[in-house]
């Protein structure tokens, strides 16, 4: 099955790719010839999704979905939560994101977190919501070089290492983007 992921984020595209297996084929934005940069105007990964997902069929045609990540922190009243991708500016590095959370974590004992992903998929005009979520705390050091974003400062709830520190593999069976994707995966097996 061929399907549009609405990103260009080849680390999300890798990890969708090795939970989904190889009998789904991810076509990347920039494969579809879709350029423009979606804006992600909303408080809530539901409706950001919403809206990329939406934009990409309406302009393509093409059966899609979009998958929006954020990290929601306790002590920070859920920050950087859907502002995840430019918590520490625009343009700003994963490295530098990092460094702003444990900055404003500095000395609070309250250390909870999660991650949270939000699937929109359409289907021939059908639009379906999916969503994972994995919780766990903030470390005080960047840690481990595996994953991306966030993953060098969080570790999962009942795990020694971050998810930086894990293989892709054990990062896949836990997170927040496997148990989105593993309700994903059981819709579409009932359209086939
Ligand atoms: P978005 O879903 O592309 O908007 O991602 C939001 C932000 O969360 C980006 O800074 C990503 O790097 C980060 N992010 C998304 N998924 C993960 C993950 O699985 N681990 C760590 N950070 C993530």
């Amino acid at each position: 099955m061929q399907l549009v992921f609405c990103t260009n984020n080849a680390h999300k595209v890798s990890e969708v790719s090795q939970i989904m297996g190889p009998q789904f084929e991810f076509l990347r934005l920039h494969q579809v010839a879709f350029y423009d940069e979606i804006p992600e105007p909303f408080d809530t990964l539901e409706a950001n999704s919403n809206t990329k997902a939406k934009t990409v069929y309406e302009r393509t045609g093409l059966d899609c979905f979009a998958e929006d990540t954020g990290l929601f922190i306790e002590a920070l009243q859920g920050a950087p939560g859907v502002y995840s991708a430019r918590y520490a500016g625009e343009r700003a590095t994963a490295s530098e994101n990092n460094d702003k959370v444990l900055l404003a974590m500095q000395g609070n004992p309250n250390r909870k977190a999660y991650f949270k992903t939000v699937i929109t998929l359409i289907i021939s005009g059908v639009v379906k919501q999916f969503a994972g979520e994995c919780h766990g705390t903030i470390i005080t050091e960047k840690t481990g070089v595996q994953g991306f974003g966030y993953d060098p400062i969080f570790k999962a709830d009942n795990q020694e290492l971050t998810f930086a520190e894990i293989s892709p593999n054990e990062k896949n069976t836990i997170s927040h983007r496997k148990k989105a994707f593993d309700l994903f995966a059981i819709y579409l097996k009932t359209l086939s």
